[in-house]
C-alpha cells in the first residue's frame, strides 16, 4: 500500500493534467502484476517472444513504437533498444517507477508518449476518427507493436460509453479501427491482446466468457494462449479468470 501510494505521488508531477486521471488504473496494475509475477510470466514471455519475432521480420530497425507500453512487463525494451535506433513507448501514463527503470538502465534511445489511442474523443466529437493516424509522422518507422493494449481500450471506452444509446456500434468502431489503424501502416506491425475471458472454477467448470473484441476479426494468427488475469486467490478461492491471447 505504501509502495503504491509513493508510485502514485511521484507518476503526479511527471503526468500532464489530461492525464492524471488514469494514474490510479496503472497503480493498481503495477501492484497486481507484482502479486501475480508467476501466473503472468508464461504470458509475458510468450508477448517478448511474439514481438522479437516481428523486430527480426524487419529490413530495417530504425524506429519502433511501442502502443500500451504500460508497465513494461511484456514489452522487451532492451533488446528493442538494442536492435532499434529508437524506441518510442505510447501509454496513457508512464509510472514513476517505469520512468525510474529506464533510467537506471541508461536506455538513452527510450522516448515516452502520453496519449489516448482510443480516440473516442474524435469519434464522440463527431471529428476525423483515425486513432492511429499520428503514426504516419513518425519518421523511419520500421515496427509498430500493440502490447496488449486493444482489449483495454475497448474496455475504458465501455466505460465511458455507459448509458449511450449506440454503445455497442461505436465499441466495434473504436476496436476496429486499431486494427484497421495498424493494417495500414508501411512498416512491419505485431498485435498482441487479449480477445476473451472465461471464468472457470476449481473443477474446471466454464461459467462464463465474454468476447472483448466486439466480435472483430483480427485475421491469420500467428499465435495464442492463455493468460490467468486473475488466477485463483486473487480475487476469490473458487475462480479464477482467464483470458485468451492471441499473436498477430
Ligand atoms: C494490460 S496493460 C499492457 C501491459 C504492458 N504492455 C506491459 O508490458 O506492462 C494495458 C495498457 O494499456 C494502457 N491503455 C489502456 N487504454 C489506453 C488508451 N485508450 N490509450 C493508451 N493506452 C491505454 C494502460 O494504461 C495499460 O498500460
Amino acid at each position: 500500500m505504501i509502495l503504491e501510494a509513493l508510485n502514485y505521488a511521484a507518476t503526479w508531477p511527471l503526468t500532464s493534467a489530461e492525464y492524471r486521471p488514469f494514474i490510479r488504473s496503472s497503480v493498481n496494475l503495477w501492484a497486481r502484476a507484482n502479486r501475480c509475477t508467476s501466473a503472468w510470466a508464461d504470458h509475458e514471455s510468450r508477448t517478448k517472444a511474439a514481438i522479437l519475432a516481428a523486430a527480426e521480420r524487419c529490413r530495417h530497425r530504425r524506429t519502433v513504437v511501442v502502443l500500451g507500453s504500460g508497465l513494461l512487463r511484456d514489452v522487451p525494451v532492451m533488446e528493442l533498444s538494442r536492435l532499434f535506433d529508437t524506441v518510442v513507448l505510447v501509454d496513457l501514463v508512464h509510472l514513476a517507477s517505469v520512468r525510474g527503470w529506464l533510467t537506471v538502465k541508461r536506455l538513452k534511445n527510450v522516448r515516452l508518449i502520453e496519449r489516448d489511442l482510443s480516440g473516442l474523443d474524435a469519434l464522440l466529437g463527431a471529428e476525423p476518427f483515425e486513432p492511429l493516424a499520428f503514426l504516419r509522422q513518425v519518421p523511419y518507422l520500421d515496427l509498430v507493436v500493440s502490447a496488449n493494449l486493444l482489449s483495454q481500450i475497448g474496455i475504458g471506452a465501455a466505460r465511458r460509453l455507459d448509458g449511450h444509446a449506440h454503445k455497442g456500434a461505436l465499441l466495434r468502431q473504436v476496436i476496429g479501427a486499431h486494427v484497421e489503424g495498424l493494417a495500414q501502416i508501411a512498416a512491419e506491425t505485431c498485435l498482441v491482446t487479449d480477445v476473451s475471458y472465461t471464468v472457470i472454477d476449481r473443477s474446471g467448470g466454464r461459467h462464463e466468457t465474454v468476447d472483448l473484441m466486439q466480435g472483430a476479426d483480427l485475421g491469420d494468427l500467428r499465435a495464442e494462449w492463455d493468460w490467468p488475469v486473475i488466477p485463483f486467490g486473487e480475487e476469490s478461492r473458487d475462480y479464477q479468470i482467464l483470458h485468451h491471447v492471441i499473436a498477430r
